[in-house]
């Protein structure tokens, strides 16, 4: 009976999560607890499978004496490569001692990690474990030459989670006492019966249920099942929810969409590497996706560079770029370099104290693109209100390898055009004077500058919604057929070549819900009249939209938009405030202009933005705006 009265209540959750109607609660559940991006350090980018427990150690070392950990760095995260095999008898993993020597309990002894994490813990610091969510895990799949690798038996071989997700995870949260777990994805990808190492017998099949590079013959509800039984096994280990749950699926499956209910952080691309093109690209798969982060959920371009070639001693303007981007869109901080080697220099860009504070501000909201071409972005990003009152963080961000000029607006940062605004730049932590409506700036190839503004806000009352995206959660994006993201430059993989038909757009999620543009990248716009600020987002979909406390108003000017795909299906708007509806506008139809549609909010926590589609549409999915939407 409890049994029953549990799975029905699943059942009805996941169809509250994607349903029209509004539910008047928030729907967001976090999973672990970070309520700002991660920091930390990884073993990847530094040292691959080539890891050993003093490598860890020596860079642990320096996280404490550096005063990294002060700046907020205080998760150590073993990545892969640090297990020996499955035990048969049991299922138990064993460590391999052999590079992990603490972990070595004497003859006739389980090895642990315990000892390892007690060290790390009496430091200060956190404690990070890698695996995988298949049964095999991504280095047995691509570093085949490593000695580094599980030894055995298949059985023993098999070092991920599938089959022993239970017990795993009370092995690493429990007895190990880890607080941090990355859980990969190749398992499900890479152990197809073509592949070299399953052709060979050297692993049992697994027939991929993640395709890369194709979203429609990826079982995405299957990937989500089974993330969702890790993150019960983690709930029931850990209740307080005192852990992280990084997700990694480097983009695909629909995870930019989905992750946020499943961890706390995810990977929103392939791998990075340390050269800048690649970099752009992990940094443009999070740059549209606003609305899919906030406290306790963060998308993850992937771990730091910095220090490692393009963004090493000889590259610091790269350096701090590479700093300044993840900042502004909020992104984990995990460094990724041999920090035993690295320069004063390096240890300085990873430190800036209010560089790491735009990036660790506790409103959590992440920067939003004010102007965008293939060359320059601007990305404005709201701050937490201090003393001065209205206050942004704003990047412009040089692509190209020659110097670029670059005009900042008033609008860009939604404060008034007639009064000044103060700008302090973040990097050399000085003032960088006041300008009123416009300021120009030339920056270097390859740069970013970085500053906090202040300045009165556009409005005389209220902000826009669009400019608060960490307030907002997708219930319902009104996507129906997914189709992979056009946008993201698309630099050569590190492991590639141009031998084949080229690098294609990989990842689901485009016509998501943005801000100040539509789902398709386009200007908002309603019957030729264009909106500068406000929500694109396709029909049939819901918005849920927390408001600050004294909230009085909601109002918006609505519409099809004029760059809707599907021109026949008429819509209507709905803004309904803790489950009530508040007002709504019967059917508008493409080409009608723009309706106002306020609310009063007094009262009111939740809000929700639903647009009903009225009959199929065969052009394809219409496309709306809220434009203007503000809170007063
Ligand atoms: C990849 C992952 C990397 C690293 C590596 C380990 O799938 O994206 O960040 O964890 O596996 O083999």
């Amino acid at each position: 009976m409890k049994l029953l009265a549990l799975s029905l209540l699943v059942a009805f959750s996941a169809q509250a999560q994607q349903t029209l109607e509004a539910t008047g609660r928030w729907q967001h559940r976090p999973v672990g607890t970070a309520l700002t991006p991660p920091m930390g350090w990884s073993s990847w980018n530094a040292f691959r499978v080539d890891i050993t427990e003093q490598k860890v150690l020596d860079s642990a070392k320096v996280i404490v004496d550096s005063g990294l950990a002060k700046a907020g760095y205080r998760s150590i995260n073993i990545d892969d490569g640090w297990w020996l095999k499955r035990r048969s008898s049991d299922g138990r993993l064993l460590v391999r001692t052999g590079l992990f020597p603490s972990a070595d309990a004497g003859a006739g002894k389980d090895s642990s990690l315990r000892p390892f994490t007690d060290r790390i813990h009496a430091m200060g610091l956190k404690a990070g474990l890698y695996t995988d969510i298949g049964r095999n895990a991504c280095s047995q799949a691509y570093d085949a030459d490593s000695p580094n690798l599980p030894e055995g038996t298949h059985a023993e071989r098999e070092v991920g989670l599938m089959g022993f997700m239970k017990q795993d995870v009370a092995l690493f949260f429990g007895e190990w006492n880890f607080d941090y777990l990355k859980v990969d994805g190749c398992g499900l990808s890479s152990y197809g019966r073509e592949r070299p190492h399953v052709a060979s017998g050297q692993y049992r099949e697994f027939k991929p249920t993640i395709v890369e590079g194709s979203i429609n013959q990826s079982d995405i509800e299957g990937t989500k099942k089974l993330y969702a039984g890790l993150r019960q096994a983690l709930h029931e280990v850990r209740p307080r929810g005192d852990y992280v749950l990084s997700v990694c699926l480097w983009g695909t499956v629909n995870v930019r969409s989905w992750g946020q209910d499943y961890g706390t952080m995810w990977r929103s691309s392939r791998d990075i590497w340390k050269g800048f093109a690649q970099m752009v690209h992990n940094f443009d798969t999070v740059a549209t996706r606003e609305f899919y982060a906030g406290p306790g959920r963060w998308n993850d371009p992937d771990m730091l560079e910095i220090g490692n070639g393009d963004f090493g001693d000889a590259h610091l303007t790269e350096a701090r770029t590479h700093l300044g981007l993840w900042a502004i869109v909020a992104a984990p901080l995990m460094i990724g370099t041999d920090l035993s080697k690295v320069s004063p220099a390096i240890i300085d860009i990873l430190k800036a104290p209010e560089v790491v504070a735009i990036n660790q501000d506790p409103a959590g909201h992440q920067g939003v693109l004010a102007y965008a071409d293939s060359d320059r972005q601007i990305l404005v990003k709201t701050l937490a209100d201090g003393p001065e009152g209205n206050r942004k963080a704003v990047l412009l961000f040089n692509r190209t390898s020659a110097p670029a000029k670059f005009t900042l607006t008033a609008e860009h940062l939604k404060m008034d055009a007639a009064a000044p605004i103060a700008l302090r730049d973040a990097w050399k932590r000085a003032d960088a004077g006041t300008f009123v409506g416009k300021r120009e700036f030339e920056l270097q190839a390859r740069e970013a500058l970085l500053f906090t503004a202040s300045g009165k806000h556009a409005l005389s009352r209220g902000y826009y919604v669009s400019e608060r995206p960490g307030s907002v959660y997708v219930a319902r994006d009104g996507i129906r057929a997914l189709e992979q993201d056009p946008v993201v430059y698309r630099a050569l993989a590190s492991w590639s070549a141009t031998d084949n038909g080229g690098t294609r757009p990989a990842y689901a999620g485009w016509g998501g819900p943005r801000a100040d543009s539509t789902p398709y990248d386009q200007a908002l716009s309603v019957q030729r009249r264009a909106f500068r600020h406000g929500i694109g987002v396709l029909a049939d979909s819901r918005l849920q939209v927390q408001v600050a406390p004294g909230s009085q108003r909601f109002m918006a000017s609505v519409g099809v938009d004029d760059s809707t795909r599907g021109k026949h299906a008429a819509v209507s708007f709905e803004v309904w405030g803790d489950g009530r509806r508040l007002a709504s506008t019967g059917p508008m139809a493409f080409d009608q202009p723009a309706r106002e549609l306020g609310a009063d909010l007094r009262g009111v926590a939740l809000v929700e933005l639903v647009v009903r589609q009225h009959g199929a549409d065969p052009a394809g999915p219409v496309v709306v705006t809220w434009g203007e939407a503000r809170i007063e």
